[in-house]
């Protein structure tokens, strides 16, 4: 089955420069030709985008998907003057341990189906409310159901039972917490943060998970700066995500270095923290990532173009790399060269925006600008 999406008025390749008038054929679950729509190939079915403009789907590096519970009244009272904290996952902890493989499974399916809406065809997705061995194995089984990136958080803050004896916690998550859990993972993650974890303990963690096949990725410098982000990169990790508080050395080491920066504006927004300068990390050649980081404590959207459009009010990025940073700059966190890019040989994931450049991402925040979706050459939405 061959489908020509033609008439694109603005196509975002990542592969060069946009193309104008252009088409793009699908065939399968992979595209098989760009180029101007005059010398377009027939195909089984045609797609006009009617002069509108096309992009890749998103690739949301960053989330948390599988919750029970809610933190409405968390984020009131954040919003009445109140600072976000790291001890505020431990409510999303309690809630997850009585919720039902079933209930999880279905919020899951439901926000797989929302973010698709809003034009993300790739979602990484961590664990880290369960935080016990059972709880922890069961959002990595219900995750990878839906995602072959999953990620295993078990690092994600210190459990209340667990109070005062933190080293014994990392024990249990390089021990048999990862045993259960390295199976159905890809990565390995850490909040390397005062209120989580030591930039020690950060360690044992990554080394554990590299010892078991897992890639690592890291949480660090949300909350202020510290030395994660340099231990991000001495361990090779793919990404360093938050990044809201940077030192030079850090912006050195992340430009010398090939683990890209995942900027979450979402949580700046509703934490009401000061937004990182995403300019003075692109200036420095550093590779920045835009994700969601949906979760329901430091942000609960699920919306990638909320977030480009904050990176291009708040954080200084142009609209041109805001929509990079989320389509191939994911990508790039989750090292990955079939996704992110529109060419031959390339996932068929697409997006048609009721647009006629992306710039309107940005220009219209709050507005759904997103018309059609195709995710391994099927429209999903
Ligand atoms: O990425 N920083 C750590 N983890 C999440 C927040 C989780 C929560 O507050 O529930 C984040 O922001
Ligand atoms: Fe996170």
């Amino acid at each position: 089955m061959t489908t020509l999406l033609t008439n694109i008025g603005e196509l975002t390749t990542n592969d060069g420069p946009a193309l104008h008038d252009a088409a793009v054929l699908i065939d399968g679950d992979l595209i098989s030709w760009v180029g101007p729509a005059v010398q377009a190939p027939s195909a089984d079915e045609i797609v006009d985008a009617g002069g509108r403009a096309v992009i890749p789907g998103f690739v949301d590096s960053h989330s948390h998907l599988v919750f029970g519970g809610d933190r409405a009244a968390e984020f009131e009272a954040r919003m009445a003057g109140q600072k976000y904290a790291a001890g505020g996952i431990r409510s999303t902890v309690a809630a997850t341990r009585t919720a039902t493989d079933d209930e999880l499974r279905a919020r899951l399916r439901g926000f797989i189906e929302e973010l698709q809406a809003q034009g993300t065809t790739t979602v990484e997705i961590k664990s880290g409310y369960g935080l016990s061995v059972d709880d922890e194995a069961r959002l990595v089984r219900i995750a990878a159901e839906v995602t072959p990136e999953v990620t295993f958080l078990g690092a994600h803050v210190v459990p209340a039972d667990y109070a005062d004896r933190s080293d014994e916690y990392v024990d249990l998550v390089t021990g048999p917490m990862l045993d259960v859990c390295a199976p159905h993972a890809k990565w390995i993650d850490v909040f390397c943060e005062t209120g989580a974890f030591t930039v020690e303990q950060s360690r044992r963690v990554l080394e554990a998970g590299i010892a078991r096949g897992l890639a690592p990725r890291m949480h660090a410098s949300q909350l202020g700066p510290g030395e994660g982000v340099r231990l991000a990169v001495e361990l090779g990790a793919a990404s360093v995500d938050h990044g809201t508080y940077l030192t030079d050395d850090d912006v050195y080491a992340l430009a010398a270095s090939d683990t890209v920066l995942t900027l979450l504006p979402g949580v700046e927004f509703s934490t009401r923290q000061p937004y990182p300068d995403a300019r003075r990390l692109i200036d420095a050649g550093v590779t920045v990532a835009l994700a969601c980081d949906t979760n329901p404590g430091s942000s609960f959207t699920s919306s990638m173009p909320f977030c480009i459009a904050v990176a291009v009010r708040d954080m200084g990025m142009t609209p041109t790399e805001a929509v990079w940073a989320a389509t191939a700059g994911g990508a790039a966190a989750l090292r990955r060269d079939d996704v992110g890019v529109i060419a031959p040989g390339k996932r068929a994931d697409l997006v048609l925006l009721k647009a006629p450049t992306h710039i309107h991402l940005a220009y219209r925040p709050g507005v759904p600008l997103v018309e059609r979706v195709w995710k391994d050459g099927v429209a999903v939405s």
